[in-house]
């Protein structure tokens, strides 16, 4: 006998017996997998994980349903389901807003000017500086939520907007928070080498002292950070600045990433790929020398086409020499006030392609399983597979394509975070 075209025979006794054997707390049945062929499968899970994913069958349909009540069988009837979606990249955790900044850029004022002239990262340190912890909690919350609203069920949050040892520690500390307040994993990076803040004024090495000296191993003593990172720019530090940082990483054994190749072409990404970084962001100046590096490193090239668009930029990533090197590409929102204030993971997904030429099955892996990597999170979430966490999303679309393709209505119909449909 067959359901849904799917045969009967084959694994479904040995399905059985895994069933029937092994507590299951729901299982999704006749669900399509975006990652897997084009039949229909059911996903079981148990305590938060992907206990296992098999192929749907009439046998295996019945022996779950004398064995779980009615409410833990959740039919998704032919619906698509992905790995929840991750956004691997943002600095979410701010105050106040840079509207007028806005405004100057479509006077045509560049970011760079702006930065340089105490806009830009400073102006959003000001005012992150001033506002308390709950305060940060409070505006960081309904960001979160969109997210969530949206089918992420990881989210990595970078500090940078302190630039002073309680500033960071606050921002790192409201980012750990959000993971206990909302169902959601959050990843957080330590972002203290973004920009150079006024107590050191034209010390930049002086600055990297003192977050190699005091912050870091404050950061590192709470465990308040799964990452560093840098940003490797005119505006921002040296690469001989970041390898120091990135030697104090290595000593307390946090992995590393940076902003690198935005602006101009610096070599940030090779100092990145040197120490074997987690992934190296932004890389619209990237050159094919710091592409292979990256490939022969593992690192992950993030893309941030929200940056790039909201910029005004027009340099490229080099996306054909990263997929000829195999570089795993994801993709990100950059969601921050001033060069990226666009909190939708869907829009970028949909700029990737339009505007770096991904092409919609390049978008998804961007989003699910390459972003997983950007974090070191491979093991865990970003696939639909035996033993990692329950993370999926259940989509109202005709294709996984549709989901870089069209920004219409919200065409998520269930997310799941750790096995809890919320
Ligand atoms: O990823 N490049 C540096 N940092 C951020 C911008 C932060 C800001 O402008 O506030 C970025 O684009
Ligand atoms: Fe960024």
């Amino acid at each position: 006998m067959a359901v849904n075209g799917v045969p009967a025979t084959g694994s479904s006794d040995g399905d059985n017996t895994r069933i029937n054997n092994v507590p299951i707390d729901r299982a999704w049945i006749n669900a399509r997998l975006s990652d897997r062929d084009d039949q229909l499968y059911i996903i079981l899970t148990r305590s938060g994980l992907i206990h296992d994913v098999i192929p749907s069958s009439a046998e295996t349909v019945a022996a779950l349903q004398s064995s779980l009540n009615a409410a833990s069988i959740i039919d998704v009837a032919g619906g698509w389901v992905t790995p929840g979606l991750i956004d691997c990249h943002t600095h979410l955790v701010f105050a106040g807003h840079r509207a007028n900044e806005f405004e100057q850029r479509l006077q045509g004022v560049s970011y760079e000017t702006i930065a340089r002239q105490g806009g830009g990262i400073m102006a959003t340190v000001q005012q992150t500086r001033k506002a308390s912890f709950d305060e940060l909690l409070k505006l960081s919350m309904p960001r979160v939520q969109a997210l969530i609203d949206q089918g992420v069920t990881t989210v990595e949050i970078k500090s940078g907007y302190g630039l002073e040892l309680e500033t960071e520690l606050k921002m790192l500390r409201a980012a750990r928070e959000l993971e206990s307040r909302l169902p959601v994993r959050v990843s957080t990076t330590f972002l203290g080498a973004h920009a150079l803040p006024p107590e050191y004024h034209n010390n930049a090495d002086g600055y990297i002292d003192f977050l190699c000296r005091e912050v870091l191993p404050a950061v590192a003593t709470e465990q308040l950070a799964d990452a560093v990172d840098m940003f490797c720019e005119g505006i921002g530090f040296s690469v001989e600045q970041c390898r120091r940082l990135f030697e104090v990483a290595a000593k307390h054994g946090l992995p590393v990433k940076g902003h690198t190749e935005q602006l101009s072409c610096l070599g940030g990404t090779r100092l990145v790929s040197e120490f074997k970084g987690l992934s190296a962001d932004h890389l619209e100046y990237l050159d094919e020398a710091g592409v292979k590096a990256m490939a022969q490193a593992g690192t992950v090239a993030v893309l941030l086409p929200g940056a790039f668009y909201y910029l005004r930029e027009t340099k490229l990533p080099p996306i054909e020499l990263l997929r000829q090197y195999g570089v795993p590409m994801a993709i990100a929102t950059d969601f921050n006030p001033g060069s990226s204030p666009l909190l939708s993971l869907r829009l970028m997904m949909n700029m990737a392609c339009v505007l770096f030429g991904l092409t919609p099955d390049e978008a998804l892996k961007g989003v699910t399983v390459n972003a997983a990597q950007a974090l070191g999170l491979q093991d865990m979430t970003g696939k639909l597979l035996p033993g990692m966490q329950a993370d999926f999303c259940v989509w109202n679309i005709s294709c996984p394509a549709e989901l870089a393709s069209e920004l219409a209505v919200n065409t998520l119909h269930q997310r799941v975070f750790a096995g809890e449909p919320g």
